[in-house]
């Protein structure tokens, strides 16, 4: 597989000289959802992000972000987050030879994002408050000139983020009719929007589905009080005739349910959050893509609350049979 900052090198802010960090990201398979599709009445993709190298679509990102930074000269990297881009730039600071410090909102990360960064050696402090403290906290450190930022403030990191855009566009052989995505902080909403237009080929409406109890959703992912994107992003989804679709913690979890049960894809709570927006009012007859952000394998503790327990049992076929 061809890494996108190989791919794509032309439309990225790339050098011959940039020392290239990667793990094989990009060229994501894009499903047909024939179940879903046919039952909401319209022609329904997912893009599945969840399979990039640290089972998100932050990889997109943080790809370039590490490259330059390691070509500008950085000495250690820093991050705030919900898990996913924390899990991604530990990998990408693991290759580049860099320290990784990330700042996790405390108590509020699932399970296996934290398991992640731990393995992959970053130094992980679990800040007292929301992700928005914690994006405040690593904002003052980077401007201290010890830490370079890599969270999506980071000009780098939406750069690769978009390319996911010209995926879509030589995959389908132009836009989708409706482009679905969470949206948490507003950065991969704004990427996308700037992938589709640098390519000229016309931008889908976006349909961006964001917890209506941000600070409290079950989707952790996406517990981000004020995002730090909003005017760009939610400008970009006015623009393109979509719409933000405020969503409670039950539709989540029912598309997240229907995503792993009627099609196969288990991915985190918050991953549904694009297909819970289309399910609201599905847009009849139209292509559709939904982009599934992050792998189920992120938050086992989701499956352990919203999914049917294992039954023990003796190896003995007759009490199988009635257990089935
Ligand atoms: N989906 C997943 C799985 C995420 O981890 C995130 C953001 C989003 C969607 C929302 O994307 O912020 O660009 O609107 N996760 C960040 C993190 C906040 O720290 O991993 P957005």
């Amino acid at each position: 597989m061809i890494p996108l900052a190989e791919r794509y090198r032309g439309r990225l802010p790339l050098t011959e000289t940039t020392p290239i960090v990667t793990l094989g990201e990009g060229s994501t398979p894009l499903v047909a959802a024939a179940r879903l599709g046919e039952s909401s009445g319209c022609e329904l993709w997912l893009k599945l992000e969840s399979l990039n190298p640290t089972g998100s679509f932050k990889d997109r990102g943080m790809t370039v972000a590490l490259s330059k930074a390691l070509e500008e000269g950085a000495e250690a990297v820093v991050c705030a987050s919900t898990g996913n881009t924390a899990a991604s730039a530990a990998a990408y600071a693991a290759r580049a030879g860099l320290p990784c410090l990330i700042l996790q909102p405390a108590g509020a990360v699932a399970l296996g994002k934290v398991a992640q960064a731990r393995a992959l050696g970053a130094r992980i402090l679990a800040v007292r408050g929301s992700f928005d403290d914690a994006l405040g906290a690593a904002r003052q450190l980077a401007a201290r000139g010890t830490h370079v930022l890599v969270n999506s403030l980071n000009p780098y990191r939406l750069e690769g983020q978009k390319t996911a855009a010209f995926e879509l566009l030589e995959e389908l052989g132009g836009p989708p009719g409706v482009l679905a995505l969470p949206y948490g902080g507003g950065g991969n909403t704004c990427a996308y929007a700037r992938g589709f237009r640098e390519a000229g080929e016309g931008v889908p409406r976006i349909v961006a589905g964001e917890a209506a109890q941000r600070a409290e959703t079950l989707a952790t992912a996406i517990r981000i009080p004020e995002p730090f994107h909003r005017a760009e992003a939610e400008a970009a989804v006015a623009e393109s005739g979509g719409a933000v679709v405020p969503l409670g913690d039950r539709e989540i979890l029912a598309a997240w349910r229907e995503l792993a049960r009627r099609e196969g894809v288990f991915c985190e709570p918050a991953s549904a959050a694009g297909l819970a927006a289309v399910l609201r009012e599905p847009p009849a007859g139209e292509r559709v893509v939904c982009v599934v952000t992050g792998h189920g394998l992120k938050d086992p503790e989701a499956v352990e609350r919203h999914a049917e327990a294992p039954v023990e049992i003796d190896a003995d076929p007759d009490a199988i049979a009635e257990a089935a």
